[in-house]
């Protein structure tokens, strides 16, 4: 059985101070929550935050991380600058990293193997625009994320791995994909897992939805046979708006 895994992503919200203030709030109302969960502030909110959830049930995540583990890269936050904030996760590959800020699978895949060569936990965000879906490319798209995101880790490394599958239609715009249309792209990139590492890995592997994911659809998206969790922006910015998914059955 795979464990739900509820993600919130902060985006480019709170301060440093905000972020603790929801942080704290966040670790009363889910310290007996039934799944596991992770909250990504920003970088400049970590250290902070890093303090109210140490020892707690929810893991720290950040955003986004360098390719490289130091030297001349300015304005690049790296591993080890992360692990020493005791960060266990980062997102990697999020819609607006690969499409405003043009990061191409190859980056994330180092960016991936350098994160998990330290002991990171890593969710690797794939998901088609809008055109490639209606261009019925959604499957490829997902697929070539996937295979070039992940290409050259281990089947070890595969466990600290989680996937989410982000339609970037989807993301901030209120629309959400239908729960079918969402589980077929689930078990269609599950495939594409038992290809590469075979059936238990893929059996074993999480994968979340994310793009609007809010109170009012996370159960019926959670329902669906593939969908292990979600990656959550907007709805994560309030304990009550993220509370009611994270407390999801
Ligand atoms: P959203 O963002 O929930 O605001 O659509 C999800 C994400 O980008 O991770």
């Amino acid at each position: 059985m795979r464990k739900y895994f509820i993600a919130g992503n902060w985006k480019m919200h709170k301060t440093a101070s905000e972020a603790v203030a929801l942080a704290s709030e966040l670790v009363k109302e889910l310290k007996d929550g039934p799944h596991k969960y992770m909250i990504a502030p920003s970088f400049t909110a970590l250290d902070a935050v890093s303090k109210v959830v140490k020892g707690t049930n929810i893991l720290l995540g950040a955003q986004n991380m360098s390719t490289d583990e130091q030297g001349a890269h300015t304005g690049e936050v790296s591993v080890l600058q992360l692990k020493d904030l005791g960060v266990q996760v980062v997102i990697l590959g999020h819609s607006e990293r690969r499409h405003t800020y043009k990061e191409d699978d190859a980056m994330i895949n180092k960016k991936v193997k350098l994160a998990l060569s330290h002991g990171l936990e890593v969710i690797l965000c794939v998901g088609e625009l809008l055109e490639e879906r209606e261009a019925g490319k959604a499957e490829k798209v997902c697929e070539e994320q996937t295979r070039k995101g992940l290409a050259g880790v281990s089947a070890d490394d595969l466990k600290k791995v989680t996937i989410a599958y982000e339609p970037v239609w989807a993301i901030g715009t209120g629309k959400t994909a239908t729960p079918e249309d969402a589980d077929a792209i689930h078990k269609f990139t599950r495939g594409i897992i038992a290809d590469m590492y075979g059936k238990a890995a893929a059996d074993a592997m999480v994968i979340q939805y994310g793009g609007s994911m809010k109170a009012d659809n996370a159960q019926a998206l959670l329902a669906k046979e593939n969908i292990d969790g979600g990656l959550i922006g907007g709805a994560a910015l309030k304990a009550d708006t993220f509370k009611p998914i994270a407390l999801c059955k």
